[in-house]
């Protein structure tokens, strides 16, 4: 059975897998009141060694490997988070897993089961959720209202290797949002996609849900600029967030003069509203989240179960990716 550690002790953590985003994880560990970074673990010793060394803490090649812990955060490849978080759940070490959950159904399980038979808590690291503007947007927004969402997340060709396709790597983040922000399930999807060599790495999908309101979205890994948008219209009003700056804009359309006169007739009336967000790192504010999943003071924001319903469509969409005539872009 786990135990709750008092709020005056801090809760000790370790960072598995510190690569790209687990070096990030660690940063935010080490600098954060109410957790002791404990341990490092990766695969690789150097890279280990070299982070344990930045924030004085043990580093380790393997979990077998870790000195006693309450929690962990899992950044391994997506393909191995159930492979490492499992043992680690078991035990009743609560984990922020790395999204994307899983790459398969029964790993998503797997992962769930074992939390429940630690008695651990399962958090899953869909990191928009923590983006204040989409924090912002959840609380004045009224799902019920809301029609459509699009949602654009486009990079250009990195050094990152990611063993998972483009839908899998980043439009699940925009599939996790829409689900949230509507509260609806995903009733048909239709998709399109360029392959690269690890599945598509340019993808369109709409969705429809089950109150009839529409999704589009676009991710990509093969444009050259970084976009990540997120549009939301319901009947009274047009949203629109700029991840990265955290920016939210709110438009809603006025009266048509209609004067007669020919010049007013086609003005329109567009107020914009600029709200104030208070800008904040948004990985810092989900290990926040998590240390107090971990204390029991709160409910995970992203559970398991929200984690995998959108996974469903991830796989929904690679399907029908796989069963499209495969587009791929000669080179000239
Ligand atoms: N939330 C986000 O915005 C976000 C951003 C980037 C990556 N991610 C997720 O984080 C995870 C890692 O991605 P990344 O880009 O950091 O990958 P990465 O390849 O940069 O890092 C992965 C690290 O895990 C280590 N590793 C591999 N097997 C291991 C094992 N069994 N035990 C311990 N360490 C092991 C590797 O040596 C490597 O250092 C993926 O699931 C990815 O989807 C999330």
């Amino acid at each position: 059975m786990t135990q709750r550690r008092r709020e005056d002790e801090p809760v000790r953590i370790a960072a598995i897998g510190v690569g790209g985003m687990g070096a990030n994880h660690a940063r935010v560990l080490a600098s954060m009141k109410g957790a002791e970074l404990v341990a490092v673990v990766d695969a690789d010793h150097d890279r280990a060694q070299a982070v344990a060394d930045v924030y004085g803490c043990v580093a380790c090649t393997d979990v077998d490997q870790l000195p006693p812990v309450d929690a962990a955060t899992v950044a391994v490849p997506s393909s191995l988070h159930a492979i490492v978080g499992v043992p680690l759940l078991r035990q009743g070490i609560h984990c922020l897993i790395e999204k994307p959950l899983a790459t398969t159904v029964d790993d998503c399980h797997a992962l769930m089961d074992a939390a429940t038979e630690g008695s651990a808590e399962l958090l899953v690291g869909h990191i928009e959720r923590f983006n204040p503007a989409v924090q912002q947007l959840a609380e004045i927004v009224d799902s019920d209202e809301i029609v459509a969402v699009a949602a654009r997340r486009m990079s250009a060709v990195s050094g990152r290797i990611s063993d998972v396709d483009v839908v899998l790597d980043l439009m699940v983040h925009d599939l996790d949002i829409v689900l949230a922000l509507t509260g609806k399930s995903v009733t048909d999807i239709v998709a399109r996609g360029i392959n690269g060599p690890h599945g598509a790495d340019h993808a369109i999908a709409l969705l429809s849900l089950e109150n009839g309101a529409q999704g589009t979205l676009t991710a990509s890994r093969i444009t050259q600029n970084q976009i990540r948008h997120l549009e939301v219209t319901t009947k009274e009003h047009f949203y629109v967030i700029n991840y990265p700056s955290q920016e939210l804009l709110i438009y809603r359309q006025g009266r048509i003069a209609s004067s007669g006169d020919v010049d007013q007739k086609y003005r329109l009336d567009v107020n914009t509203e600029k709200v104030f967000v208070r800008r904040i790192e948004p990985l810092a504010e989900e290990l926040r989240h998590f240390l107090d999943v971990c204390r029991g003071n709160a409910e995970p924001k992203v559970s398991g179960a929200a984690a995998l319903e959108a996974l469903q469509s991830v796989w929904q969409i690679q399907t029908i990716l796989s069963a499209a005539t495969p587009t791929e872009i000669q080179a000239a």
